[in-house]
């Protein structure tokens, strides 16, 4: 099949081209390496992906690409590019509108005509739809606090529209708190591991008492495979089948690690989730999917990656500072 993947080069868009490739599916990547995290972080996603002969990559930026010809070549379009829940700040609005809400838009306008001969169309959504207390299933009310969760919402609206007015074969997935190798540098758990690493304190915001229920990244990929073919219409939790405090993983790093975090606390964010954990029975019911990593095993291969990247990135530093002590010697 041929599969469209918006966000290809991104922490879960990179995996999920990885696994349709795999799968034996040609693969075309999107992505426009927008600089709200290092773009060359996104750019190190994509290095397996480009040695592969079944996948093409077009840094386009969806809101303002031509996109009909490509995604009439499309059997599936997985559309994660957004500009995800980092900052949780009111000031950049305009980021969140402009790639959640217009580039969803864009995406949709070019689709419209020819949405009948798409086998699907997966707008990956978010819990932060929920807003604060994010537990339980899909019929949960939705009640977004944050900029991001607004205009995530306002994506899934536009395209439920599209189904409705155009017959877009729509699916829509929610994912719970996403974590393992590759992970944003934004996210907590990315953040708590590289601090250990480098002997820095970790920033906790508020109490430290949130409670997220976490997803491996090959966990989210498997349910987000099973759900290619659902039924059009259907939304789905995906989430993993343990929650943690942050200091509960705070503990548990330190246990990988053998090293004692050192802690710097300061006042929660606005838009910061309180409780999270998905009820995923209808995913389990419709698709025989559970999650297969657990919480200790998952953290300990997200420590693993940090750790080989960070060997990576000081042996680079350290060649570079050689070559230009050799250069300052002659
Ligand atoms: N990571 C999580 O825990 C999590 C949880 C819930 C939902 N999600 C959703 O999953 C998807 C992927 O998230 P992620 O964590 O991999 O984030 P990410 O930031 O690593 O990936 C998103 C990619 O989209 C690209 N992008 C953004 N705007 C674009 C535009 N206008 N045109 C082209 N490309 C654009 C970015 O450059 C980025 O590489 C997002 O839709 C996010 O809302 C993620």
């Amino acid at each position: 099949m041929r599969c469209l993947v918006t966000g290809a080069a991104g922490f879960i868009g990179s995996h999920l081209c990885e696994r349709l490739l795999e799968d034996g599916h040609d693969v075309i990547g999107i992505d426009a390496l927008v600089p709200y995290y290092d773009p060359q972080i996104k750019q190190a996603n994509l290095t397996r992906l480009l040695q592969h002969q079944r996948f093409r990559f077009y840094r386009w930026d969806l809101r303002y690409q031509d996109l009909r010809e490509v995604v009439r070549w499309a059997d599936y379009i997985f559309h994660l590019a957004a500009m995800p829940g980092l900052i949780q700040a009111w000031q950049d609005f305009e980021g969140y509108w402009t790639c959640n809400v217009l580039a969803t838009h864009r995406l949709l306008e070019a689709v419209q005509h020819h949405a009948s001969s798409l086998r699907r169309f997966l707008y990956i959504s978010t819990s932060s739809v929920y807003g604060r207390y994010a537990s339980g299933d899909e019929s949960l009310p939705l009640k977004p606090i944050s900029p991001y969760g607004v205009t995530k919402l306002a994506g899934e609206q536009l395209c439920r529209a599209h189904a409705e007015v155009y017959g877009l074969p729509l699916v829509v997935l929610r994912y719970f708190s996403v974590y393992g190798p590759r992970q944003r540098p934004d996210m907590a758990y990315h953040r708590f591991i590289r601090a250990l690493l480098l002997d820095e304190p970790i920033t906790v915001y508020g109490d430290g008492l949130q409670i997220r229920g976490n997803t491996y990244i090959s966990d989210c990929i498997e349910a987000t495979i099973r759900t290619m073919d659902a039924p059009p219409g259907e939304t789905y939790n995906i989430g993993g089948g343990e929650t943690a405090t942050v200091w509960e993983i705070i503990r548990k790093l330190e246990g990988i690690s053998g090293r004692k975090a050192r802690i710097r606390q300061e006042a929660s964010r606005p838009g910061d989730q309180r409780y999270t954990f998905a009820d995923t029975t209808k995913l389990r019911l419709h698709f025989d999917w559970r999650p297969r990593v657990g919480l200790d095993e998952g953290l300990r291969q997200q420590w693993a990656w940090q750790e080989r990247q960070l060997t990576k990135a000081n042996k680079s530093s350290a060649t570079r500072e050689s070559a230009y002590e050799h250069f300052g010697q002659n």
